[in-house]
């Protein structure tokens, strides 16, 4: 049994899903830990050591796929993730990117886009990114039953318009513009909002003042929940490191030391060792062609017969 309610009692507990309207109750509570997960054996992992939600972000296109940035991301690439992470997640909810260009032609095409990530992807949630822009899709979305967590501040799918991967929301009107972003998808009906890199005040006035939970990256400890990529948080991304992402474990150098440790006992012959090989087959003994025949013709039954 795994699960962090399941540790300690001798009879199994069944694990519980996070739900939608318990993230939303965490609202100036416990805070909320997300993080991005990609595959069966990470989210296993990251659900068993308790994350709430698991984001199958459109990051997946520069941590996994190894582009510049998540615009090539497809919604059928995303939904091929997420059904691997939902195999993993007992616990955790899980939420799926909408991709650029997967919903900001109309709410139309929103809407059918974020079924495809129920239906096909397994998702219990989808994320957008954007704000009053948005706003219409998102409504159009929740009022077809799906949950939205918007997104706002730095928003990597507008990375040409932003001039790279920045800080959003300095100096009054920009702040104001993040400030307006968030309460429009609040309006709208998204049931949480991610603040990426803005300034921490900004996130804290956005947290105050609006009733839905807001989840950070970058944005300061004053948000009702954080969000890290993984391989981020594990040490595992050389490429990039923003700031804010903190690196909880160094998953890199040990991949690296395993593999040079491999390599060595493969070169040595050291590996593998007796006990990760199977029993010998013994003496090799040359059949005699009187052996192959276990029963005399004559014996065998006509129905066994094949010619
Ligand atoms: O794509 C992603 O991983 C994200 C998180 C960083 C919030 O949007």
């Amino acid at each position: 049994m795994y699960g962090p309610q399941g540790s300690g009692g001798s009879a199994p507990r069944p694990v519980r899903k996070v739900t939608v309207p318990e993230i939303r109750a965490r609202k100036g509570g416990s805070p909320i830990s997300m993080i991005t997960a990609y595959d069966y054996t990470m989210a296993r992992l990251l659900d068993e050591g308790g994350a709430d939600m698991l984001l199958v972000g459109d990051s997946l296109g520069m941590v996994v796929q190894g582009h510049q940035t998540t615009l090539p991301v497809t919604v059928e690439e995303i939904c091929y993730h997420g059904r691997a992470v939902n195999r993993g997640a007992r616990r955790a909810h899980v939420c799926g990117d909408m991709p650029f260009m997967s919903y900001q032609v109309s709410p139309l095409q929103a809407l059918e886009n974020a079924g495809k990530l129920i239906k096909d992807g397994c998702f219990e949630s989808v994320k957008l990114e954007g704000g009053e822009e948005i706003a219409e899709h998102v409504r159009r979305i929740v009022t077809a039953g799906i949950p939205v967590v918007g997104h706002v501040g730095l928003t990597p799918q507008s990375v040409h318009a932003m001039g790279g991967f920045k800080v959003q929301g300095k100096g009054d009107d920009a702040a104001l513009r993040v400030i307006e972003g968030a309460r429009a998808l609040e309006e709208a009906g998204a049931f949480a909002v991610v603040l990426e890199a803005i300034p921490p005040d900004v996130a804290e006035e956005i947290t105050r003042t609006i009733a839905i939970p807001t989840i950070g990256i970058g944005a300061g400890p004053s948000c009702d929940g954080q969000v890290l990529v993984c391989y981020d948080m594990l040490g595992m991304y050389p490429e990039m490191k923003p700031k804010f992402a903190k690196r909880f474990a160094e998953v890199g150098e040990q991949i690296m030391a395993a593999t040079r440790a491999y390599i060595e006992e493969v070169q040595q012959r050291t590996f593998p060792a007796p006990e990760h090989t199977f029993k010998a087959n013994g003496p090799r003994r040359i059949a005699k062609p009187e052996d192959e025949k276990l029963i005399p013709d004559a014996e065998i039954p006509p129905h066994w017969q094949t010619h």
